[in-house]
């Protein structure tokens, strides 16, 4: 069995956002795809880790934007490479998001359409929860296209230097999911990504 054949998979890119009482928030996801089209339902799946999850658990209700061609990696760092429980993820970002009919955030720069969706069902998969619920509300922003994993990394994120060692000489092993290094000459088999969640199998040793 080789595990790579889990890099073929491809997946469309989104910034998840909800809202539960007075605190807004949201996270970078790869997981949501139409379910069933009667009724038209979409699923998203997001690792319990993330307070996004524990929080569209709460208000059973989100929105995906979906991230087009032209999203910065500004983006990404913003929803994606800290945690709603350290920062307001929308503090300085009020000129790129707008409330939906359901009073949850889309972001209207770097995407091309936003789909609302109550929570109807959920399922426990262990590291991460599936929610599945039906489409209230979605509108078209932008003709650009659609980013696609492949195109983040080709075209969006910074390219990391490849060299195999930092300037003191330790050894680097970079999550293969959204490229976080991890500094030290072996990575503990129960290592877990601190940014996107993934375990020690999708890190690889970046070699010169
Ligand atoms: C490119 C990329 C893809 C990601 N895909 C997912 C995903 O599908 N599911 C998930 O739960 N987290 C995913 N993450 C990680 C979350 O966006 C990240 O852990 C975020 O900081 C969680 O924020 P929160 O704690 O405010 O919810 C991804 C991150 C990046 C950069």
């Amino acid at each position: 069995m080789d595990p790579k054949a889990m890099y073929k998979l491809s997946y469309g890119l989104f910034v998840l956002t909800t809202k539960f009482f007075d605190k807004d928030n949201g996270c970078i996801i790869n997981t949501a795809i139409q379910a069933a089209s009667e009724p038209n339902q979409i699923s998203i799946c997001v690792n319990k880790a993330n307070l996004t999850h524990d929080m569209v658990m709460q208000s059973r209700e989100f929105t995906v934007s979906i991230i087009s061609q032209d999203a910065t990696f500004d983006l990404f760092k913003r929803f994606g490479f800290q945690s709603g429980k350290d920062a307001d993820k929308f503090e300085g970002f009020s000129d790129k998001v707008k409330r939906g009919a359901n009073g949850i955030y889309y972001v209207t720069e770097g995407t091309n359409a936003y789909i609302s969706v109550k929570v109807e069902k959920t399922e426990d998969l262990g590291s991460h929860t599936m929610f599945v619920g039906t489409i209230t509300d979605m509108e078209v922003l932008s003709d650009s296209p659609s980013a696609t994993y492949a195109y983040y990394f080709d075209n969006i994120k910074p390219k990391p230097e490849a060299v195999g060692k930092t300037p003191e000489g330790e050894t680097i092993w970079r999550c293969r999911i959204c490229g976080y290094e991890y500094v030290g000459e072996e990575l503990p088999e129960d290592f877990i990504c601190p940014v996107c969640k993934h375990p020690a199998e999708d890190f690889e040793k970046v070699v010169k």
